[in-house]
């Protein structure tokens, strides 16, 4: 399942996705799209209309963002497969940005033990990160990503033009994505990052090939996430924690945003335990800052309940991804729930002035 990577097609037009997409659906049975409201009413006329391959197709439309990796939802998009009766020749075309993805990768891969998926992520962070690599999963209660299997789709179809109407709070949430790549794999990439004069499509767009070489990397040597795989995390231990505060507390925060921050104080720890270099993690944290800002303080309490149910937790332990320099990450540091409270303070004390 995993000793290969996916197909992956890179389109600048509908004409040439339509040619993509046919070899995988040519000989479905049925064949449905899953997307959100949103990515629906902006693209879905213009999908089937330039499609002649989505002639018959179904469209299964679902709430936008998180609210669709659900339990809830996962059984509807279900029970609409089995109300067809849809067979195992049906396909699933994922078509939205990383919540889409993670979600209908999941539904194909349990549908009656698995039916062929494509992803088109509609998103950059589906493009650079989401929609690669074979993760699927929902949430659950208050834990991010807690239902899920490992399955990548049949198809992967990167089409950059579907970018177009993004919100520019979505780019500056891949951004955090591809700031992270960068910091863990490729210090030129960093560079680059930091000298854009600003944050737009059409100044990221140059650097999605890289980020997918990047990830794809990771993924082909480590598929299970046994061994370097876990770099991927750096930020996201403490970044769900943010999340999941977030999503309860109805805050809004976007996950690069929470990631970012996750990256923030992993960085401070980074120098605590004698890692990273100070100097080196200034320069990530002002940088950082410069585009999310601080995090917010969460305080002891909020922190236990949602860290300690992270997947990354095991024996009671929390296990982060630290840095010894950009472009070389360390994993499995055990770090105590004490440190991660004092980088929170001193985040917020040493670099107050950055936000003033
Ligand atoms: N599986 C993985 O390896 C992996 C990696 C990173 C992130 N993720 C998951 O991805 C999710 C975040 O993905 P996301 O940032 O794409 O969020 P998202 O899917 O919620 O999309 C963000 C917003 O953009 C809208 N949108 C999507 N495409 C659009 C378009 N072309 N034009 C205009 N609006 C559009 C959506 O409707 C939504 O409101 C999280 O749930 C995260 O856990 C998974």
């Amino acid at each position: 399942m995993f000793e290969s990577l996916p197909d992956l097609h890179w389109c600048e037009s509908m004409l040439e996705l339509n040619k993509a997409l046919s070899p995988t659906i040519e000989e479905a049975s049925i064949i449905y799209i899953l997307t959100d409201e949103n990515v629906y009413n902006i693209w879905g006329n213009d999908l089937v209309e330039s499609c002649s391959s989505l002639a018959h197709s179904n469209f299964i439309v679902v709430p936008a963002g998180e609210q669709c990796k659900t339990w809830d939802i996962l059984g509807h998009v279900i029970g609409q497969l089995t109300e067809d009766a849809a067979d195992r020749k049906s396909v699933l075309i994922n078509f939205g940005g990383g919540t889409i993805t993670d979600l209908g990768g999941l539904v194909a891969s349990i549908y009656k033990r698995g039916i062929d998926f494509v992803h088109i992520p509609t998103t950059l962070m589906g493009m650079i990160d989401a929609a690669i690599g074979g993760k699927n999963a929902i949430n659950f209660e208050t834990t991010k990503n807690c239902i899920g299997t490992f399955q990548h789709p049949d198809s992967l179809i990167i089409a950059p033009f579907l970018l177009t109407d993004l919100p520019q709070k979505e780019i500056l949430s891949a951004f955090a994505e591809m700031l992270k790549h960068a910091l863990i794999a490729d210090e030129s990439l960093w560079k680059s990052l930091c000298n854009l004069d600003n944050i737009s499509i059409q100044t990221l767009a140059p650097f999605i090939k890289r980020n997918i070489q990047i990830k794809n990397k990771i993924v082909l040597q480590d598929p299970y996430e046994e061994n370097i795989r876990k770099f991927l995390n750096f930020g996201h231990t403490l970044g769900h924690v943010f999340e999941s505060h977030g999503i309860i507390t109805q805050k809004n925060w976007s996950h690069g945003q929470c990631v970012a921050w996750g990256m923030e104080l992993a960085s401070i720890i980074s120098t605590e335990v004698g890692k990273l270099n100070p100097n080196m993690a200034n320069e990530i944290i002002e940088n950082l800052i410069s585009w999310y800002g601080t995090p917010p303080d969460l305080n002891h309490q909020v922190w236990s309940t949602y860290i300690f149910n992270d997947k990354k937790t095991e024996f009671g332990e929390i296990k982060m991804i630290l840095l010894d320099n950009i472009g070389y990450p360390s994993k499995d540091n055990i770090v105590s729930l004490e440190t991660i409270l004092e980088s929170q303070s001193k985040l917020k004390s040493s670099f107050q002035h950055e936000l003033e």
